[in-house]
């Protein structure tokens, strides 16, 4: 007779896991209890570890992604993870702005969780004003992440969901000197001015800037979900730890562009940064680390 062997605990038994371990990063709640996190060890660099024995190979995939967010600590500085969802040629939506849905189900499942991972999820204007979304965690269990919009200019209409649906904090971001307009059209609880937002000589806000205002608020995991050109500022002002580029297989042609960069004079000059492929369905997630030493080319 063979012997039976144990089904091994998956995703299900893992999410609360991930969940639990958040909270207690946000001082929302107890520690978990040393028997819920048994298979789990924290090596002194390597940060926290999951015993592979224990889990099967979906569960031990999930934790190999989710990792960097769960091994924040519960101090220090602003720490960012942004994403994007692209076409084989390298867009993100149409030319009119439809991006439902570029990846597949796993990839938009995956956005929710990371959601619920982080204690802000940040978008730009662009993205704001065309997709409308409600940023919350409905996918998944877990609580609604602060939802910041980055909105100098105060095109936004109060109408949006974001702005009005009252089902997670709302804030929206501009230079400290519109504060008092912002707050007119969106009530002060909604506002967020940060001094020197709109320093930049390039007329880009100073995402350094923004990053500590949102510290000072207790916002320091920060998920900037969106779009191209708000992801692209992160990254070339050195704000951005992490990204998560998920490349489906489809072609938009002439659709909006992802990320968009200073260009290197020659390959030699190109940054390779660390990188890591998942599967995601039919969709490639490149895991990529910004603060990891780049190989060589
Ligand atoms: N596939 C994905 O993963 C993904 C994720 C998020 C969004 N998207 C798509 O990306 C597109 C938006 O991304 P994006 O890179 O163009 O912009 P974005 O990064 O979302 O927002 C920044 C840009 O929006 C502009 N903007 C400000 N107010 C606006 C308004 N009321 N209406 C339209 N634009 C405004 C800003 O202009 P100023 O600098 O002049 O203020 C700035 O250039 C949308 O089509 C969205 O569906 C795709």
């Amino acid at each position: 007779m063979t012997p039976t062997r144990r089904a091994r605990p998956g995703v299900e038994a893992l999410w609360p896991l991930c969940l639990a371990i958040v909270r207690h990063r946000r001082g929302m709640g107890p520690p978990p209890a040393p028997d819920a996190l048994q298979p789990f060890t924290r090596h002194p660099t390597h940060g926290l570890m999951l015993d592979e024995d224990a889990w099967d190979e979906e569960a031990l995939e999930l934790f190999a992604l989710l990792k960097p967010v769960l091994d924040r600590p519960p101090e220090g500085p602003a720490w960012v993870i942004g994403q994007l969802g692209q076409s084989l040629d390298g867009c993100i939506a149409t030319r009119g702005g439809d991006s439902n849905f570029v990846n597949g189900p796993q990839v938009l499942l995956h956005l929710h969780r990371l959601r619920a991972l982080c204690d802000a999820v940040i978008v730009g204007a662009g993205t704001a004003a065309i997709d409308n979304p409600q940023l919350t965690t409905r996918q998944v269990t877990g609580e609604h992440p602060v939802r910041v919009l980055i909105d100098p200019s105060l095109r936004l209409a109060p109408t949006l969901r974001v702005l009005s649906d009252r089902q997670a904090p709302t804030l929206l971001v501009c230079d400290a000197a519109r504060e008092d307009e912002a707050a007119r059209r969106v009530g002060a609880g909604q506002v967020l001015g940060v001094p020197g937002l709109m320093s930049n000589a390039d007329g880009t806000p100073d995402l350094r800037a923004l990053l500590s205002a949102l510290q000072q608020r207790g916002l320091r995991v920060l998920f900037v979900e969106g779009g191209g050109i708000t992801v692209s500022r992160f990254i070339a002002q050195g704000c951005m730890d992490r990204m998560h580029l998920s490349v489906a297989p489809v072609l938009i042609g002439s659709g909006r562009p992802g990320l968009s960069l200073p260009g290197g004079a020659a390959m030699r000059d190109c940054p390779r940064p660390v990188s890591r492929v998942f599967r995601m369905g039919a969709d490639v997630l490149w895991d990529v680390d910004f603060r990891a030493a780049s190989s060589p080319p």
